[in-house]
């Protein structure tokens, strides 16, 4: 089992610098190398309390090392950066009380139970014996794993342990939790599920919660996210400032001749765009508003029309000029919100 407790707890209840009107999170012009290699370029950004907040990037890109350089289990190489009001270098004892940490690989004890895992925990934060068991209890309870809590967490399904590793990190009352790729390589649904129980956490608990994923579905449940690609945050916004900033709606025409069309969309419409294959892909403000003129006006010969919002993948796209790898894109949501238009 993995744990970054630092021994009992001094008092009842850790106060930080000033407990109001505050960030949650302050990072300023953080660096973190690994021998030549910057993982974590010079990277600043704030979270405010109560808000959840997301790192959306690739693998490699950089979201495992400044977790780790926040819960102090790195050192940062340049900058700096406060949990709490608590500064991560020379304040790691109080970083570690106030935060509760979800790693990216499963900790759990697959020889122990829910309820040992729990106890395991809570010895080592020094929650007291008075309240450990209704902690245990209540927090059992908001991940419906109250009932199965003496079962071998080995026996688990992996929705089943992620829930419980969330809970673990929960039980010393931290004020910021950090989700390293919380539901990664769980199904859709489970996702889904895990969504939902990390919602009601966020509210009852009064937490700040600090998410990477490369999930885009993931991303659309922050508060705001930051792109980050190979060291660099490229953006930080809302997820519909973010999608808002690709230009409007995407629109794909596919074709038997691009080049014509990639003509007329100049000289009609004053619309640039980017042909693949046969199809030319270009945005607009108000596809449903275009779409209907467009199909009038087009000279040559239509095959298909596909019109959709931006995805946080366009967003991606748009900043870097590369796909996120995104195995779950539902491709089914996608074309439900996608106008088609057959030409006759
Ligand atoms: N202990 C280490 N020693 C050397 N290089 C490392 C170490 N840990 C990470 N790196 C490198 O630092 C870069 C960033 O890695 P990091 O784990 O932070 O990425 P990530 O965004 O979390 O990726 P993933 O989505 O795959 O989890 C990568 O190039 C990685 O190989
Ligand atoms: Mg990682």
């Amino acid at each position: 089992m993995v744990s970054i407790c630092c021994g009992k707890r001094s008092q009842s209840w850790i106060k930080s610098i000033s407990e109001t009107d505050m960030n949650s999170i302050q990072v300023e012009n953080l660096q973190k190398k690994y021998g030549k290699l910057e993982a974590v370029k010079s990277v600043s950004f704030d979270v405010a309390e109560g808000e959840i907040f997301g790192f959306l990037g690739p693998n490699g890109a950089g979201k495992t090392t400044t977790i780790n350089v926040l819960c102090t289990l790195l050192n940062p190489s340049g900058g700096s950066a406060s949990v709490n009001g608590y500064d991560v270098v020379k304040q790691r004892n109080e970083v570690r009380r106030s935060i509760g940490l979800v790693f990216q690989e499963s900790t759990l004890d697959e020889y122990l139970t829910a309820e040992q895992n729990l106890l395991f925990h809570s010895y080592a934060y020094g929650v007291s014996k008075d309240i450990r068991e209704q902690r245990m209890k209540d927090l059992l309870d908001l991940v419906d794993l109250w009932d199965r809590r003496k079962g071998k967490t080995r026996t688990y399904s992996g929705g089943m342990k992620r829930r419980l590793e969330i809970v673990r990190g929960l039980i010393h009352h931290p004020r910021v939790l950090f989700l390293d790729e919380p539901t990664l390589g769980l199904d859709p649904q489970t996702r889904r599920y895990i969504w939902d129980y990390v919602e009601d956490i966020r509210v009852k608990e009064n937490l700040t919660i600090f998410l990477t994923t490369h999930y885009m579905d993931e991303a659309e449940h922050c508060d705001r996210i930051a792109v980050i690609d190979d060291g660099n945050i490229v953006a930080i916004d809302t997820p519909d400032k973010l999608k808002d900033s690709v230009g409007g709606d995407l629109v794909m025409v596919r074709t038997n001749d691009t080049e014509s069309a990639t003509r007329e969309l100049i000289e009609n419409w004053h619309l640039e765009s980017e042909t693949q294959d046969d199809i030319v892909k270009f945005s607009v403000p108000k596809g449903e508003e275009f779409l209907p003129e467009f199909v009038k006006q087009f000279k040559g010969e239509l095959l298909s029309i596909n019109v959709r919002r931006p995805t946080l993948d366009d967003v991606f796209l748009s900043l870097t000029g590369k796909d996120i790898r995104d195995e779950e894109v539902d491709e089914s949501a996608q074309l439900k919100q996608s106008l088609k238009y057959r030409h006759r």
